[in-house]
């Protein structure tokens, strides 16, 4: 799947390019990112308040970039770091590890790294996998077309965080809500921030009804080791786990819904799936590469450094475009092209460096498990509207489709 994108690039002042630009297609990168590299692997962008920040678009210099958290920090409540939309002003307010630099974030993560493991995700795959087959039990029973998003690509990693947490799936439409009002790329300030600490009230509500009377997951674990011991607050054990909560499904669900949308479009992929289950894991890379859902990785210098010939100051915004970084042509050949026989695991839709995704063991189970048993069950699935009236997600958001219409045969449901 070759996706060029012809969507023209709004200029800001002095013809630095706006960032973020929309994507053409949903296979397309942005718009705005092949006239960006012609300016190098380092180029200037105008932010949606005016202020202009470096943006990276090579794989090296954005991993250099990221790996070095003592030259880029990621400290949201500095007013330096650069908000690429107005809905990151609202997340300067919010403390947890994602907007961190060590020593801080390193405390916070080292707190979870152990119930993220690929061993502690292994052991938690029959418990994803049953979580699937529940949905699609009842996907199946109700007729021969759904919209795949709402019915299956949220749910799926919004019961699994749930069930890991130990937050109950009952109050999903709530944060769900919440959640949508902290990422998505239109939403105002004042939207964001009420959302956020909505959402905040609840976990501390939450955390105090566990510590009355325990149940199980993630967070009664937390509560014992941490706050009965009196090493950490409700509060910020609230912000901590409003970051697993939203983090844990809204990425995911946009990651299977185009996940699903390409496999329709690249029967040849699906083909390889079904003739090798093994290959899955393969395939799934090459979909995180090529769909980069999550772009635009915010930091700001706390020195003066050179990258690729220009002299970043101290306190200037930088963007590493992990999108453009996951199509550089010298890392991945023919990068447009949605290859299912690549192996992409250098990609780094995951991020890179200290805060490299927490979660991605589990996205990576969630979507392996999703997409194979969805396409097992539903063989004859097709998507029920044309590609190009498919909406996208507003730009300055995760990436992904708003809906997804498709439809089956009833006989060929297993
Ligand atoms: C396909 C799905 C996902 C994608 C593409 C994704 C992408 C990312 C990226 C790019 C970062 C780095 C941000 C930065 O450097 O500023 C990140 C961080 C993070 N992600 Fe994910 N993520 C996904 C799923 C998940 C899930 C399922 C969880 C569940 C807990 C999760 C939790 C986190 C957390 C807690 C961080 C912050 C890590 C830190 O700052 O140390 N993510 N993710």
């Amino acid at each position: 799947m070759s996706d060029q994108s012809t969507v023209p690039v709004a200029t800001g002042p002095h013809d630095i390019p706006e960032f973020p630009t929309a994507r053409g297609c949903p296979f397309a990168e942005p718009a705005g990112y092949p006239a960006l590299r012609t300016h190098g692997p380092l180029a200037e962008v105008t932010l949606y308040n005016g202020r202009r920040a470096w943006i990276v678009t090579g794989y090296d210099e954005g991993r250099r970039v990221l790996a070095d958290h003592e030259s880029f920090s990621s400290v949201r409540a500095n007013p330096r770091f650069p908000a690429t939309a107005p809905r990151f002003e609202a997340a300067r307010a919010v403390r947890n590890f994602i907007g961190m630099d060590p020593p801080e974030h390193t405390a916070q993560r080292r707190m979870l790294t152990a119930s993220f493991t690929v061993r502690r995700i292994n052991a938690f795959r029959p418990r994803i996998q049953q979580i699937v087959d529940h949905l699609l039990d009842g996907l199946v029973r109700r007729g021969t077309s759904a919209d795949l998003v709402p019915e299956f690509a949220l749910p799926v990693p919004s019961t699994v965080i749930c069930a890991l947490l130990g937050v109950p799936y009952d109050d999903h439409a709530f944060f769900e809500a919440q959640a949508r009002r902290i990422v998505h790329g239109d939403s105002s300030q004042q939207d964001s921030a009420d959302a956020f600490t909505r959402i905040r009230l609840y976990l501390e509500e939450l955390i105090q009804a566990k510590r009355a009377e325990r149940g199980e997951g993630l967070l009664d674990e937390l509560i014992a080791l941490y706050v009965d011991r009196e090493e950490l607050d409700t509060r910020t054990l609230a912000e901590i786990s409003l970051l697993l909560l939203v983090a844990g499904h809204e990425t995911t669900a946009n990651a299977i819904a185009l996940g699903v949308l390409t496999l329709l479009e690249r029967p040849d992929a699906l083909a390889r799936i079904r003739t090798d289950p093994a290959a899955v894991g393969d395939v799934v890379e090459e979909l995180l590469r090529h769909l980069s859902i999550a772009d635009g990785a915010a930091r700001f210098a706390t020195r003066d450094v050179e990258i690729a010939g220009h002299a970043v100051r101290e306190g200037d915004g930088i963007i590493v475009a992990i999108a453009a970084m996951n199509r550089d042509s010298a890392v991945f050949g023919e990068p447009d092209t949605f290859d299912p026989l690549r192996l992409a695991r250098r990609h780094v839709a995951f991020g890179y460096g200290i805060h490299q995704c927490l979660g991605q063991n589990l996205a990576r189970a969630e979507l392996e498990i999703a997409l194979t048993t969805l396409f097992r069950r539903i063989p004859d699935l097709r998507l029920a509207v044309d590609l190009d009236d498919l909406q996208l997600r507003h730009p300055a958001g995760l990436h992904g489709v708003v809906s997804l219409p498709a439809s089956w045969e009833t006989g060929s449901v297993r």
